[in-house]
């Protein structure tokens, strides 16, 4: 195991304590990266202000930078600093905290009555991003077809991608584009028109962002759910303990996204020589920063090795932390909260399930079938 596959090991976190035992911030000669692993750590490369989202030659990755795909890649805030984050960033993250649960609840219960396939699959990820496209004013169907676009996008963004991914990227990209231009000439909905108006000032990162918050959405929290999912088929005596108490749903996610992130990990480029807990670090120099490993440093979280639904202080950085601070994390939760509650009060049948992660170097995300191999209920 190194630090990249750990993300998809059957078990990285012993592995992680290793790590953490090295010392928090080490470099990794085979892998040619400062490997940050302690909670000190994770917190001081991410609230640095010479730790950047993209290196510096190398602003939209060479895959797809001459095409639609890298376009919208180089206006994301989430991989850009300066302006051009700050600026989407304060016109989008208000609105995305105002949201009500009720209203996110009411939308994905919807889903589950007028969409009659019972396959977790879909449910994982196309569920949440056609509840974000449906905020945004695309109706029950455009919310469909928006949320497998993303899906199609977000496959660019991996350095795993294949030829044929890269291609079916760039055409998602423009239809994407061509779908939300048609929503922005009459926005009725009120987060889309607040986002409009106060991002009113730069225009060319409207749609990037927009599309942004899709793809943003759809395997982080195809993560969470499947995680938890996970969790329960695992503990057959918490599976029983959360269908008897729905309320304990919110503490069942809360921990899943601390104990076992579907983000594992996340990559800081080093803008100018900076020191960082005693160690010298070079303007180029890569920065793999363990998010899940932090979770489990026992100066962030006692007894992080247990599962624990009534932790008290729990302490996690699986959204993020500093300025690029995950906006969305409220939102992700309501969503995953009223996905769950929806499936458990359908009696699944997750026993017969057999499941694997997605290939990933970050993400750490359980793709679910049944025992004959096809998609499970
Ligand atoms: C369980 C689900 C989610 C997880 C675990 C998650 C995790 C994260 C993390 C770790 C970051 C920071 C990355 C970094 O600093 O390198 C981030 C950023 C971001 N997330 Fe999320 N996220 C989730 C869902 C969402 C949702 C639902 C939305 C919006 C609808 C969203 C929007 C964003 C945006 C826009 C950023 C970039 C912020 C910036 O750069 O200023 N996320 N997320």
């Amino acid at each position: 195991m190194d630090p990249i596959t750990a993300a998809t090991h059957p078990d990285p976190y012993p592995y992680y304590a290793s790590l953490r035992a090295q010392g928090g911030l080490t470099f990794d000669p085979h892998l040619k990266l400062w490997i940050a692993s302690s909670a000190e750590a994770v917190c001081a490369v991410l609230r640095h202000a010479d730790c950047h989202v993209r290196p510096a030659h190398e602003p939209v990755p060479k895959a797809i930078a001459d095409g639609p795909a890298g376009r919208v890649f180089g206006r994301l805030m989430r991989m850009n600093e300066g302006e051009r984050q700050r600026c989407p960033r304060a016109a989008i993250a208000p609105g995305l905290q105002d949201i009500d649960p009720q209203q996110v609840e009411a939308l994905v219960r919807a889903r589950f009555i007028t969409e009659d396939d019972v396959d977790l699959h879909p449910r994982q990820f196309i569920g949440p991003a056609s509840v974000v496209a449906t905020l945004l004013g695309f109706s029950p169907t455009q919310s469909h077809l928006v949320s497998e676009l993303t899906g199609d996008f977000v496959a660019c963004l991996s350095p795993l991608s294949q030829t044929t991914q890269l291609d079916a990227a760039h055409r998602a990209t423009e239809q994407l584009e061509m779908l939300f231009r048609e929503r922005i000439d009459t926005p009725d909905s009120p987060l889309l028109k607040r986002i409009c108006q106060d991002l009113a000032t730069d225009p060319d990162s409207l749609v990037p962002n927009l599309i942004g918050l899709l793809s943003q959405t759809y395997e982080a929290t195809a993560g969470l759910i499947g995680n938890a999912v996970l969790a329960l088929i695992r503990d057959p005596a918490l599976r029983r303990t959360v269908i008897a108490a729905p309320k304990q749903i919110s503490p069942l996610l809360a921990e899943v996204q601390r104990f076992d992130p579907g983000v594992q990990n996340t990559r800081r480029f080093v803008a100018a020589p900076s020191e960082i807990l005693g160690a010298t670090l070079n303007s180029g120099d890569v920065i793999l920063v363990l998010l899940a490993s932090a979770n489990r440093d026992p100066r962030l979280n006692p007894q992080p090795d247990d599962f624990l639904l009534d932790r008290s202080n729990r302490r996690s950085v699986s959204f993020g932390t500093g300025r690029h601070e995950c906006p969305g994390q409220t939102l992700a939760l309501s969503i995953a909260h009223a996905t769950l509650e929806a499936m458990l009060e359908r009696e699944p049948r997750w026993d017969r399930l057999t499941w694997s992660y997605r290939p990933s170097i970050n993400g750490r995300i359980p793709m679910f079938s049944d025992q004959s191999g096809t998609q499970a209920p």
